[in-house]
């Protein structure tokens, strides 16, 4: 049997840290769907349609196996995204400890919501451990290097929407 996972997130944009996370995911699940949290209140730099193309990207630079990772948009509570995608595992990454308490809180919530999807930690390569989207988008916006620290598309489009 095929094990689906989702992998969810606001990905604004993918970084690194993200990538490693779905590298080690797909050594555990045969399919993983990343999907990309539409939420217009929350303000982003990337529009949703950037953030998946990006994601899409990355992917191929990655070198993933075609067909293994979807990526997806979704909206609404996240259990029920996953049941529309046959689903059962949450994909998280886990950094500093810092993650925890908001990870277990979404997790038990989670659980409360729909007992049939279990949430599934993966931690982050530790070259990556401080990495995080709003870090990337706050260092580059200064004039910071972060190249070493995203996929190659992203750092590209970083550079374009900054116009640096
Ligand atoms: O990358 P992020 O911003 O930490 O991802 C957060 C995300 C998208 C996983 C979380 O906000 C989410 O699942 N939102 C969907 C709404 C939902 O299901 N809420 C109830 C569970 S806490």
């Amino acid at each position: 049997m095929s094990v689906v996972a989702v992998y969810p997130g606001s990905f604004d944009p993918i970084t690194n840290g993200h990538t490693s996370i779905l590298k080690s995911g797909l050594v555990a699940f045969e399919r993983i769907v990343v999907a990309v949290l539409h939420n217009p209140r929350k303000q982003a730099l990337f529009s949703v349609e950037e953030r998946i193309e990006l994601i899409r990207e990355s992917v191929a630079e990655m070198g993933a196996e075609p067909g293994r990772v979807e990526v997806d948009t979704f909206d609404g509570l996240l259990v029920d995204y996953c049941k529309r995608k046959g689903a059962r595992i949450i994909l998280r990454g886990l950094r500093a400890v810092a993650d925890f308490e908001y990870e277990l809180q979404m997790a038990n919530m989670n659980r409360h919501l729909n007992e049939d999807v279990e949430t599934v930690f993966i931690m982050a390569d530790d070259a990556y451990f401080y990495v995080s989207s709003n870090l990337i988008k706050e260092a580059a916006k200064l004039g910071g290097d972060v190249k070493a620290l995203v996929p190659g598309p992203v750092a590209a489009k970083l550079s374009a929407k900054l116009g640096r």
